[in-house]
């Protein structure tokens, strides 16, 4: 599907705004004007009230040479922002992607509180992730159940202006669309080899690619991340992905980390069967790291960022390990493993020291599924986030609320470090009960963080995929790509000048 900027409204279907009180924006009025009020009839003849998402649709209307009018409400004219246009234009896709048609006009300006150039771009930015789907493996689609929508037009009097404002977009669009695809991937394709490859092809787009195998890191001595691997006949991956935007290529870089568990038994401490399917998206905080650096190249952006992933695959096997296995990571410190179902720590233990050892990064971001109760305290909307920085905690919250990528601070603690002591090694991986479960998956974490360092858990259990039904237009599927935006956002505004 192309999207295009033209000061031309020529298309199948035309999409216009009304806001709340159903009033329509001067695109709609004047297509109203030449239809001799019949959208404002419609209007009338229905409930609609211009509430964000409400939708008439008006099909044929004499005097205007289209098929439909789309008019969708964007909800208050004061409280309309990008996300809303986002939204809206997303609203309007996802209603004529599959529908026979395939030209769709956009009239995303006139807001009283979004810029013209800023509305049109943000509505390409909607329409390009409205209509993701993931049909890679669909191979019985009936025609008309295929998208059908070819281009979408961004109507607009300064088709440049808004085409340079999108410009930096767009490689957003794709670094989410790149993230979903990985979470959605299965998981006897997408295994960590398979992984690993697939980033070592962002080369192409400048980024410095390196990939580390079984051997590279068992002479590091991470224990911790090889022990979740070594039941797979797949073999654990590092992989790092360098960005030296600053001007100052030596200037300390942000680092993220990913959890990338790309499929997640529980290992020898089995999940439940029900569900487990799901587990292929247990690298849903690898694929917010990978789409963020794909995103950040695109745009080429003007700060120094490292990504890194940890991947592995968590079976049981022979050669698994045991509830009751003492690792040593590359930190030197010793975890008795009781659970081996709480192995994303066990990855990111590994990662998130090396990344400090290797990078000696301002801060550290890291992004994982790694608690079913982070589930259970914020539910599929906001993320949670542990930090032992305000102001980073603060800037990501900012970074997430500016996205629409929520997050949620929750405390850390001297009395939660407790519960991972052991009287048999330097701490344990789980607490032995369930109580504040997403807290000391944290704790366990932050004996990784060195004394001094900046940095941050995003727990994205609850985020990374979503069960339907898809309320938001722009992430119309399972896995939603969470992540990559608020990174992207991050580093905009605390890294670039
Ligand atoms: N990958 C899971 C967490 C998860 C659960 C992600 C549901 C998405 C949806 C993680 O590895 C895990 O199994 N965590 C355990 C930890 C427990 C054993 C301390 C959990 O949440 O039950
Ligand atoms: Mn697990
Ligand atoms: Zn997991």
């Amino acid at each position: 599907m192309d999207i295009t900027f033209k000061n031309d409204t020529r298309a199948e279907a035309v999409a216009v705004m009304a806001t709340d009180g159903a009033v329509l924006l001067a695109a709609g009025q004047a297509l109203d004007a030449k239809a001799g009020g019949a959208l404002t009839r419609a209007l009338g003849a229905t409930r609609f009230t211009g509430a964000l998402g409400q939708m008439v649709e008006i099909m044929a209307p004499a005097n205007l040479d289209v098929g439909r009018v789309l008019v969708i409400g964007v909800g208050a004219q004061e409280k309309a922002d990008g996300l809303a246009v986002e939204r809206w234009a997303g609203h309007a896709v996802r209603r004529v992607l599959a529908s026979g048609v395939e030209t769709l006009a956009l009239h995303a300006e006139g807001l009283g509180g979004v810029a013209a150039a800023e509305a049109s771009a943000r509505a390409a930015v909607g329409a390009g992730l409205a209509a993701y789907r993931f049909d890679a493996y669909r191979t019985k689609l009936k025609a008309d159940q295929k998208p059908s929508l070819k281009e979408v037009v961004i109507v607009t009097e300064s088709p440049a202006a808004a085409a340079k404002r999108h410009e930096p977009m767009a490689g957003l669009v794709e670094g989410v669309t790149f993230a979903r695809d990985l979470v959605s991937e299965p998981p006897n394709v997408l295994h960590p080899p398979e992984f690993a490859n697939r980033l070592k092809a962002l080369e192409s787009l400048g980024l410095e690619v390196q990939v580390l195998d079984v051997e590279a890191m068992a002479k590091l001595g991470m224990g911790a991340l090889l022990g979740v691997g070594q039941g797979s006949v797949q073999g654990s991956r590092l992989v790092v992905m360098n960005w030296k935007g600053a001007k100052n290529k030596a200037a300390a870089p942000l680092a993220i980390v990913g959890k990338g568990v790309t499929f997640d038994t529980g290992g020898i401490s089995l999940k439940p069967g029900a569900g487990m399917g799901d587990m292929k998206g247990d690298m849903g905080g690898a694929a917010a790291v990978a789409g963020a650096m794909m995103a950040l190249a695109k745009r080429k952006a003007k700060a120094n960022v490292v990504g890194l992933v940890g991947l592995v695959e968590n079976m049981p096997d022979g050669n698994a390990q045991r509830p009751g296995d003492i690792v040593t990571s590359m930190s030197g410190q010793t975890i008795e493993v009781l659970n081996t179902d709480a192995e994303g720590r066990l990855v990111l233990a590994d990662v998130v020291w090396y990344a400090q050892e290797t990078f000696h990064p301002a801060a550290v971001v890291n992004l994982a599924t790694l608690t079913g109760a982070i589930i259970v305290a914020l539910g599929h909307e906001h993320a949670g986030i542990f930090s032992n920085n305000d102001a980073l905690a603060a800037d990501i919250a900012d970074a997430g609320k500016a996205e629409g990528e929520p997050v949620w601070r929750l405390p850390l603690g001297p009395a939660y470090d407790k519960a991972i002591d052991t009287p048999f090694a330097d701490m344990k991986n789980i607490s032995g009960n369930t109580a504040g479960g997403s807290i000391t998956g944290a704790q366990f974490i932050q004996r990784f963080v060195k004394d001094g360092m900046a940095w941050a858990h995003i727990d994205i259990a609850g985020v990374a995929w979503k069960p339907g039904p898809y309320e938001d237009p722009t992430s119309p599927a399972w896995a939603t790509g969470y992540g990559v935006r608020l990174l992207n956002r991050l580093v905009a505004n605390r890294y670039e000048e």
